[in-house]
């Protein structure tokens, strides 16, 4: 008599969901591409970059100078690609510069979303 331990062991029956979904993460995950992450030295870099390089101009405490504040309360409404778009490419007849030359628009990404999140301020 097979006892149900004999079936939990049948490899077939075992591998078969795992694979299954393997392979639909697969799928899942080529046909939405992820933004690549900045590795976490990169991370510590960008978050440095933020507070002395752009804070120069926008405030050490984002609150605002030269430039606008960038605060999450004060860029809470505005969407991830205008804020990309800008800093990429700067915004010409005021002092704000481009920084292709500096960032992937994948890091650019990140430091938006950094800036959303307040992350900035730590
Ligand atoms: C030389 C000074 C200067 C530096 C450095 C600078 N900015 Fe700016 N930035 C400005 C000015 C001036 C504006 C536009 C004027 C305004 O909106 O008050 C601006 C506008 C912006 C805006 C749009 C704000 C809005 O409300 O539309 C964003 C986002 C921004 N800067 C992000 C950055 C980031 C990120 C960096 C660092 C990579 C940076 N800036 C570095 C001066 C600067």
């Amino acid at each position: 008599m097979k006892t149900p331990m004999a079936r939990c062991s049948s490899p077939k029956r075992s591998n078969a969901l795992p694979r299954a979904v393997a392979i639909a993460l697969l799928i899942i995950m080529s046909a939405f591409p992820v933004a690549a992450e900045p590795s976490s030295d990169r991370q510590v870099e960008l978050l440095y970059f933020l507070k002395h390089d752009c804070g120069s101009c926008h405030g050490l405490t984002r609150k605002g100078g030269l430039g606008s504040p960038l605060l999450p309360e004060t860029m809470a409404g505005r969407s991830d690609d205008d804020l990309t778009a800008i800093i990429l490419d700067g915004m010409p007849g005021t002092p704000m510069p481009p920084w292709r030359a500096l960032f992937t628009e994948d890091e650019v990404r990140w430091m938006v979303r950094a800036i959303k999140q307040g992350t900035w301020r730590k």
